[in-house]
């Protein structure tokens, strides 16, 4: 594969990636603001880091959840993250280990899992990436 379709490659993965962690430090800002659990669901969540070492989607928004910008919104960012690959899923597992407290890691098609998730979710609020 050419080297051109690598970088273009990564440079989506870097703007996604800025986009999320924004859009999901906004949203824990504005939705935790009543003190409830939210949610953020990685429907193709990866190994939480890309190939080259830089941090992925599912490693971001567990940083966020254990670290958030706003102190008062600690504990409330619950991450679920599937992942289909087995190889990829250990990665995973080891990744957010250090995130244990508020990450899940499900292993499986998104498709599949989608009904856990709805019933672990319950009537709290959820951004789903997928
Ligand atoms: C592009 S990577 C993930 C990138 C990551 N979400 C990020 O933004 O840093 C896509 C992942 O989705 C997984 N995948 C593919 N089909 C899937 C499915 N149906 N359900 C869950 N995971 C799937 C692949 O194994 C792969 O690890």
């Amino acid at each position: 594969m050419s080297s051109d379709f690598h970088k273009e490659r990564r440079a989506w993965f870097q703007i996604k990636h800025q986009i999320v962690g924004t859009y999901l430090s906004l949203f824990l800002g504005k939705l935790g603001k009543a003190g409830d659990r939210v949610y953020y669901v990685d429907g193709f969540a990866g190994q939480g880091r890309l190939d080259d070492g830089t941090e992925g989607s599912a490693l971001i928004a567990a940083k966020l959840a254990a670290e958030p910008i706003q102190k008062s919104r600690k504990g409330l960012l619950h991450c679920i993250n599937v992942e289909v690959d087995p190889a990829t899923f250990e990665n995973l597992e080891k990744a957010t280990a250090p995130y244990a407290n508020c990450v899940r890691n499900l292993r499986g098609t998104f498709q599949d899992k989608l009904p856990e998730i709805l019933k672990l979710i319950g009537n709290h609020t959820a951004f789903f990436d997928w």
